[in-house]
């Protein structure tokens, strides 16, 4: 795809990034919550949302506010993820973290709040949903709450933080990085997928195309988060470099080497372009094919 990838990539981060901006304009915690929802993250959940909606047979704009929703609560989890009892991190998204800013009782609300948003956005998001598509707004709100919570985000996070400094096995690894990291992506896949019935009724082949295309990508994507908190440097990462180390964190890095990750990452990376072939989709997913091979290079 090369330079029509580029365009297309741009053209949907900001058209997220619009509709982020419009949602917390107030002063006193809307501020904190602003500043780091607009800090300039890579966007790629609601990328994703609107780039699976429009492979199901819908329009981008659909699943905005559903894709909105899942960078809202990504958020959160950044915020929380660098605060002293967790991370203690004072880069992030290029600026200081929320706890620097505005103090830690502020940053913890901030995230709580956009936690809350997050499920207000999802549930009053307005779409062509009609008749059996309706409920869209239910199930994707479902979808998020699932991938938040215990079973997913929040469950990676306390098996991360609960066996800081332990050695982990790869494979228990792999549960933390499908939990913390992998739940949310594909909420925002499954949540796109879902946006586009009110025009069809979704095809399960494609909900499960997504399942595992995600679920591929979120190994691959930690996996090389893994391998950037440990070769870059702060100026292109947007964050604190070594912080895994300092946290004394066994991460995949630690257990097999920057060379066995590398080879890692390629293979999930295969193997959720591949998952892709098994659904009966209504538009291209090259974009997401090119999206994954370039989620294994990216350099931030
Ligand atoms: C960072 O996520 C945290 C992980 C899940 C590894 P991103 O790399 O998507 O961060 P932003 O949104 O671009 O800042
Ligand atoms: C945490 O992983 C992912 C979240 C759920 C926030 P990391 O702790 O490695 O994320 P970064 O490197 O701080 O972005
Ligand atoms: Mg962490
Ligand atoms: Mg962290
Ligand atoms: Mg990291």
């Amino acid at each position: 795809m090369g330079e029509s990838f580029d365009r297309l990539m741009e053209d949907a981060r900001v058209l997220a990034e619009t509709r982020l901006e419009s949602f917390f304009p107030g002063e006193g915690l809307q501020e904190a919550m602003r500043y780091s929802l607009m800090a300039g993250g890579k966007r790629i959940r609601p990328i994703l949302a609107m780039k699976f909606c429009e492979a199901a047979g819908g329009k981008p704009e659909e699943a905005l506010d559903f894709g909105c929703g899942v960078e809202m609560l990504h958020t959160y989890s950044l915020i929380h993820d660098d605060l002293p009892c967790m991370d203690n991190d004072d880069l992030r998204r290029g600026k200081p973290t929320s706890h620097k800013m505005f103090g830690e009782c502020t940053a913890t609300l901030a995230g709580d709040a956009l936690q809350a948003a997050a499920f207000q956005t999802v549930l009053s998001a307005r779409g062509p949903w009609l008749g059996e598509g309706k409920t869209a707004p239910l199930a994707a709100g479902r979808v998020l709450a699932q991938a938040a919570g215990e079973a997913g985000m929040c469950g990676g996070q306390y098996l991360d933080t609960v066996g800081d400094g332990q050695p982990h096995t790869a494979e228990e690894l792999t549960e933390i990085n499908d939990k913390k990291t992998g739940a949310l992506l594909r909420a925002a896949c499954l949540m796109g997928v879902i946006a586009s019935s009110g025009r069809r009724a979704v095809d399960v082949s494609c909900t499960d195309a997504a399942r595992e295309y995600a679920a591929n990508l979120g190994r691959a994507f930690q996996i090389r988060d893994d391998i950037l908190d440990a070769t870059s440097t702060a100026e292109v990462l947007g964050k604190n470099v070594g912080s895994d180390r300092s946290n004394r964190k066994t991460t995949y890095v630690t257990l097999l080497g920057t060379e066995e990750c590398e080879r890692r990452v390629e293979a999930y990376t295969s193997r959720a372009k591949s998952a892709l072939d098994a659904g009966n989709w209504q538009g291209s997913t090259a974009f997401l094919r090119e999206l994954a091979d370039r989620l294994a290079r990216r350099q931030n």
